[in-house]
């Protein structure tokens, strides 16, 4: 990761997170990208499933620093979302970062191309790592 995209991913990200509504309207865009998504989160309290998002967010990013605590979190989570837990398909992580980025770009004054590129350069590789947990055989 090159120091600039970081960043550009810092600043944006502390901006977005600093605006009052910008959880809830990515949490609203997640939940309205398809009846499917509302329906894994059919059992989760909807106070917890806002504090999910905001943790989610923070974990993705400081998975992105390298941490061992975060990438050890990482795995857990895998664990939680893949094929041995809420066997969350690939599509539903394009959903949440598609709704993600549709966030930003609403909230972000001055936005511009490279803040959609660095959150995807840090996010993406997370996600695939997410994703990858699903693909695994369930008898393993
Ligand atoms: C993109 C990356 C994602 C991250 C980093 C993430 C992270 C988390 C975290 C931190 C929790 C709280 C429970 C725990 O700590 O184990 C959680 C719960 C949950 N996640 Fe995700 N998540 C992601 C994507 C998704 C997607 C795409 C779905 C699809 C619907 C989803 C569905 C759920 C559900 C249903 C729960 C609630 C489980 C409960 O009620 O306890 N997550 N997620």
């Amino acid at each position: 990761m090159d120091e600039k995209t970081l960043e550009i991913y810092n600043d944006s990200f502390e901006y977005c997170l600093s605006k009052e509504g910008f959880l809830p309207r990515f949490y609203e865009l997640f939940m309205e990208s398809s009846a499917e998504v509302r329906e894994k989160f059919i059992n989760t309290d909807i106070k917890r499933q806002a504090r999910i998002l905001k943790k989610s967010l923070y974990i993705l990013t400081m998975a992105s620093v390298g941490t061992e605590e975060a990438r050890n979190e990482l795995i857990r989570l895998g664990k939680t979302h893949g094929q041995q837990g809420m066997k969350i398909p690939d599509y539903m992580y394009d959903l949440w970062l598609d709704s993600l980025l549709r966030t930003v770009r609403e909230f972000q004054t001055e936005w511009k191309p490279e803040i959609e590129k660095s959150w995807r350069a840090m996010l993406d590789p997370h996600i695939e790592m997410l994703k990858s947990f699903v693909r695994q055989d369930a008898t393993k």
